[in-house]
């Protein structure tokens, strides 16, 4: 075994966190390889000198940020982080029956036509040869970043192009920012419910996850604080606005303290912000509040398309040029047919109408998922595409998801969004722009009414 009582004694606080952190390094920094085999807890104890329940505690931690596995009977192993991971990156098609209310996508909208019509359009041009035929600067294209810089004024954001980085989704956005700012064996705070994507991200790139407390109003900046001093972290990302899976809508004051906090902790901000396009009135985010240090990831995913891969990082000056060489390294530069295409909706009016048709489908549905679930106990905003379903007494999240699944309806438990402490709530996530119809969608939240709580939900709903 690669680690040492002496990896545990230069570390503060208590000695199962020295420990899973020191099992950290020792992935990171390669020493101990994906499949190997760790000793028992007993067998390590000894070697280290601290308690069986030291060590199991190391093993619970470890296995939480996803560095190894604890398989009964067998032991426990380093994870390969090449291969599959529990996330949502296993959902990766909708299930082949029933109804799929797991991965969050816009619904179709009566602008649907217009937008692919304009997708031919572009297309028929030859300017779109010039496109195609050239290569951009990693930033990509001025023209795309000034179309950025326009669009996410409309959302509220004012935005100078120079500091803007076209990206292949906000997905793409946070690997590409956090592989520019960060080293293997780093933590990242996270929210302790925290979008599964960005805990792949994690797993890939090495990193420690550390969860940090929310409240009613989302991360706590109090627990924010205490974490970084407790871990050493530099770097926080955080999803202000309808927070993915709890659907939590952070107020203008917690914004601003937790602007304050993390610079006082001396800890950067990565907000994700994927959601908030389809906030109105549009908050304030917190690249607004903080222009010279947060890095806002942003794209047009949720408000209008996912399947164009459109995103945008705005970063501070000094980070935008690394940002810009990540991605030459990784893929030179993002579509400029999928920018370009972006940028002819954004002149033709085309984002802004498709946005509020999105805005008013994602309203109507979740009063649909209200009205059906009236019984239970569901987070639904006014708007955005997810609901938080927290279970009745006496419901596992598991049993639930199986239960669901077996009358058509796939649902995603909390499980998969967790990065905290003990055990995961009792809750599921949602999705419910994902159905092609609303009918669609009252047909699945009945049957979720119907298994929960066993009574039947209004069958003649207001869509
Ligand atoms: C909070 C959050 N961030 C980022 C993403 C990735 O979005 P994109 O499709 O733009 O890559 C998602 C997608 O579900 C998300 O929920």
């Amino acid at each position: 075994m690669t680690i040492s009582p002496q990896d545990l004694a230069t570390h503060a606080g208590p000695r199962y966190r020295a420990l899973a952190d020191a099992l950290a390094r020792a992935v990171g920094e390669g020493r101990l390889r994906p499949g190997a085999r760790l000793p028992t807890q007993r067998e390590l104890a000894e070697q280290l000198g601290v308690t069986v329940g030291t060590v199991g505690r190391a093993y619970a931690l470890a296995e939480q940020r996803g560095l190894i596995s604890c398989e009964v009977g067998r032991g426990s192993f380093v994870r390969d982080s090449t291969g599959p991971v529990h996330s949502l990156t296993g959902i990766d098609s909708l299930a082949e029956d029933g109804v799929d209310l797991r991965l969050n996508a816009p619904s179709p909208t009566a602008i649907d036509a217009e937008l692919m019509a304009e997708i031919a359009a572009l297309a028929a041009s030859p300017s779109s040869m010039d496109l195609l035929r050239g290569y951009a600067p990693g930033t990509g294209l001025m023209a795309h970043r000034e179309a950025a810089a326009c669009w996410l004024a409309e959302c509220g954001i004012q935005a100078e192009p120079e500091r803007i980085v076209m990206t292949g989704g906000a997905q793409a956005g946070l690997y590409l920012t956090l592989a520019v700012l960060t080293q293997p064996g780093d933590t990242l705070l996270v929210e302790q419910l925290c979008y599964a994507g960005a805990r792949d991200i994690a797993l890939r790139l090495r990193l420690r996850l550390e969860g940090v407390a929310m409240d009613e109003h989302g991360i706590r900046p109090d627990s924010l604080a205490e974490a970084a001093t407790a871990t050493g972290a530099r770097l926080a990302l955080v999803t202000p606005s309808l927070h993915n899976p709890t659907t939590i809508q952070m107020p203008e004051s917690r914004r601003a303290e937790l602007i304050r906090a993390s610079s006082a902790a001396g800890l950067r901000l990565i907000e994700d912000d994927i959601y908030g396009p389809l906030v109105d009135p549009a908050p304030t985010t917190l690249a607004v509040l903080a222009p010279e240090s947060v890095v806002h990831v942003g794209s047009i995913s949720k408000g209008i398309l996912p399947g164009l891969r459109v995103g945008f990082v705005l970063a501070p000056r000094d980070v935008v040029a690394p940002l810009g060489q990540a991605m030459h390294a990784q893929r030179v530069n993002e579509s400029p047919f999928g920018c370009g295409i972006f940028a002819r909706w954004l002149e033709r009016g085309l984002l802004r109408r498709a946005l509020m048709a999105q805005r008013l489908e994602a309203t109507a549905r979740q009063r649909l998922a209200r009205e059906l679930l009236t019984d239970l106990d569901l987070v639904s905003p006014s708007c955005g595409l997810h609901g938080w379903l927290r279970l009745p007494g006496g419901w596992e999240p598991a049993e639930a998801e199986r239960r669901l699944a077996e009358r058509g309806v796939h649902v995603a438990p909390a499980s998969l969004f967790w990065s905290g402490r003990g055990a995961p709530p009792r809750a599921l996530r949602l999705a419910l722009g994902r159905p092609a119809t609303r009918a669609q969608l009252a047909g699945a939240l009945r049957i979720i009414a119907e298994t929960l709580t066993g009574s039947r939900a209004n069958p003649n709903p207001v869509l």
